[in-house]
C-alpha cells in the first residue's frame, strides 16, 4: 500500500463528508471512538459540527488566553476553530489546517455565513507534513483524529515543533493502539481511512514526540473499542507535550 493510496483514499473520504454532511466519527459508520464533545462558550455552528469527526476534546487540554494563536491539523469543517476563536479572542487567531478542499471550502462558507463573528479564524489548505506556517508563530497546535491518518507521522511532529513558539503546547485528540496491529490490517485503506489502520501504540506516540524534541508527553486513554470487524483493541486518547523553552 503506497503513500499516494492512502493519502487518496483519506481526501475522497472527506471529501465526500464535507460535501454531503455526512457526520460520523472518524469517518467511520462503525463509528470507531466515541467522541467526548465538549460546548465550551457560545454553541458552534451547526455547518461545522454536522461534519464533526473528531475523538476528543483539545480544546480541554489547552487554556489559550485572549491574543494567542491556536493551529488545528486537519481542522475539517472548523468545529475546533470555531470553538477556539472564542477563546482566543479579537487579538488571537485560530488556524485550521486541511488537505481536502472540500473541508477548506465548507468551512470558510461557514465562517462567511456568519459575518464578522469569526473574523480572527483562518482555513489554510494544505498537508499537516508541510504546513503552510511560519515557525515559532503558534503557542498550541491542536488536532482531533488526524495525525493517525497521516502516511508520514515523523515530518507531522518535526512541522508541530517547527511552527510552535519556544514554550509552546501540543494537545491533540487521537486513536492509540493497544498493540501493534496485524500486516492485514494495517493495509486495510478502508480501516486507514477511518482512522484506525494508520494509529500508532501509545510508546510508539511517546517515542516519537520524544525524538522529535518534544518533552512532558502525557497520554491519557478517553474510552476504549474493540469492534468487531478489526480485531485489535483501540482508544480514544488525549496526548499532550511541550516545545522546551531554550536556555
Ligand atoms: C477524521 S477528520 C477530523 C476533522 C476535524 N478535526 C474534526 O474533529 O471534525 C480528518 C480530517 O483531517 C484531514 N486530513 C487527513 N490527512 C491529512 C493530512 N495529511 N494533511 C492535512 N489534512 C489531513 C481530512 O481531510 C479531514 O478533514
Amino acid at each position: 500500500m503506497s503513500e499516494l493510496e492512502i493519502r487518496k483514499a483519506v481526501k475522497e473520504r472527506y471529501a465526500r463528508m464535507a460535501t454531503t454532511s455526512d457526520s460520523s466519527s472518524c469517518g467511520g459508520e462503525e463509528d470507531c471512538c466515541s467522541t467526548d464533545l465538549i460546548s465550551i462558550g457560545e454553541p458552534v455552528p451547526v455547518e461545522a459540527s454536522s461534519v464533526n469527526a473528531g475523538c476528543g476534546s483539545p480544546l480541554l487540554l489547552i487554556s489559550p488566553k485572549e491574543g494567542d494563536v491556536v493551529l488545528d491539523l486537519g481542522s475539517g469543517g472548523g468545529i475546533d476553530i470555531f470553538r477556539a476563536s472564542q477563546l482566543v479572542g479579537g487579538t488571537g487567531r485560530a488556524i485550521g489546517v486541511d488537505a481536502t478542499p472540500e473541508m477548506i471550502w465548507r468551512a470558510r462558507e461557514t465562517k462567511s455565513k456568519y459575518g464578522d463573528k469569526y473574523t480572527n479564524t483562518e482555513f489554510r489548505l494544505g498537508e499537516i507534513e508541510h504546513l503552510p506556517i511560519e515557525s515559532k508563530s503558534v503557542d498550541y497546535v491542536i488536532s482531533n483524529c488526524v495525525i493517525n491518518l497521516s502516511p508520514d507521522k515523523p515530518a507531522v511532529l518535526e512541522e508541530s515543533f517547527r511552527v510552535l513558539k519556544e514554550g509552546g503546547v501540543f494537545a491533540v485528540a487521537d486513536i492509540t493502539l493497544q498493540n501493534e496491529i496485524p500486516e492485514a490490517s494495517r493495509k486495510d485503506l478502508d480501516s486507514w481511512s477511518a482512522c484506525l489502520a494508520g494509529a500508532l501504540t501509545d510508546s510508539e506516540y511517546r517515542s516519537l514526540l520524544g525524538r522529535t524534541g518534544f518533552q512532558g508527553v502525557e497520554i491519557e486513554h478517553v474510552s476504549d473499542s474493540n469492534i468487531g470487524k478489526y480485531p485489535f483493541k483501540y482508544f480514544s486518547s488525549h496526548i499532550t507535550a511541550k516545545k522546551p523553552t531554550v536556555g
